[in-house]
């Protein structure tokens, strides 16, 4: 599972394990270190070991400060967590702007020292999440060299710019010139929304083994069920249930209550539904109006009702 900040945290993974499956690993979303080793109690707490017993999970770190992320990782390992991953990915302005995540990738010199130190002291594994380029399509490539010094676990790489964001297409000729001097074992991570695009994904790349689904497994959560099925018996789907209005509700409501046990305000589960409901809704194409009232919605239970009558 593919992290997504705001979506995909232990509510969402316990409640996608629950209901669909399919998936054996994930990367959380990032914890932004704050100077001086800190960070928020919240996003900590999210990866307790107790919040994430349906999937197993990378942690994932972003930061360009040493110092920080080697105390953040050393108490993740103390909870249990023998590898971590950092963002190198994060395309966000007041991220990026200031060297954070793809904000790392025109500077090899600063990363090659980011990594020497962070490396010669965590207990931990290290993986890495990145793009292609911050602003040009070969700063990771130029980047190779550095990662390509250190034994890092693998690197998930989605094969845009920061500058492009989440759309435009995804570079497959600068992803095939990554693959071919990257030493590390590769994830691939870019557009996965059907099992059609996946189909034509492993034959471009037979030499990937790993693959991360994220805004695809949020349109129809039955993508990555579907995938494993096809990777292990070759059919497309036999077997696996359809998705219904009800069980897509019945997903909805258990997502919503893992919220209110982590003690999420009645209106910031409303919203977070409302999220996961514009993905799916935007995959099946469902209709405007339906849309239009949703976004009215003022309680969960109202959310829930609306939810259960949208057809596709
Ligand atoms: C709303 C949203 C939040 C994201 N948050 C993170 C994050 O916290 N860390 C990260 O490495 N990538 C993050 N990503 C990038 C995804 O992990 C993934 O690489 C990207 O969406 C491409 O894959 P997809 O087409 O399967 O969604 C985020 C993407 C979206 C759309």
């Amino acid at each position: 599972m593919a992290p997504m900040l705001g979506i995909t945290d232990s509510a969402y993974r316990t409640a996608f394990m629950r209901s669909f499956g399919g998936l054996d690993l994930a990367i959380t979303p990032f914890i932004k270190t704050i100077q001086g080793g800190r960070y928020k109690e919240s996003k900590l707490a999210d990866l307790l070991p107790s919040r994430n017993r349906q999937i197993s999970i990378i942690p994932q770190i972003l930061s360009n400060n040493s110092a920080d992320v080697i105390v953040v990782a050393t108490e993740l390992f103390d909870m249990g967590y023998d590898k971590i991953n950092i963002n190198f990915g994060c395309p966000v302005p007041m991220t990026a702007g200031r060297g954070r995540g793809a904000g790392l990738l025109p500077h090899p010199e600063f990363v090659d020292r980011f990594l020497d130190e962070i490396l010669a002291v965590i207990p931990n594994k290290l993986s890495i999440k990145t793009r292609i380029g911050f602003d040009r399509t070969d700063q990771l490539l130029l980047m190779a060299k550095v990662f390509n010094r250190y034994p890092l676990c693998e690197i998930a790489v989605h094969p845009r710019t920061a500058r492009q964001g989440y759309s435009g297409l995804v570079n497959h000729e600068a992803f095939a010139e990554v693959l071919a001097v990257l030493n590390a074992p590769i994830i691939y991570s870019g557009d996965i929304n059907s099992l059609e695009t996946f189909i034509d994904l492993i034959k471009l790349y037979p030499e990937i083994s790993s693959w991360m689904i994220g805004r695809g497994a949020l349109g129809n959560p039955n993508l990555p069920a579907l995938i494993t099925r096809y990777l292990e018996s070759g059919d497309d789907g036999e077997g696996i249930e359809a998705l219904t209005p009800a069980k897509l509700v019945a997903f909805y409501d258990e997502i919503c209550r893992e919220l209110a046990i982590r003690n999420l305000a009645k209106n910031h589960i409303l919203a977070r539904a409302k999220t996961l409901f514009y993905y799916h809704a935007d995959f099946c194409k469902t209709e405007k109006h339906v849309i239009r009232a949703v976004r009215k919605s003022k309680s969960i239970e109202q959310f829930l009702k609306l939810a259960s009558e949208s057809t596709w």
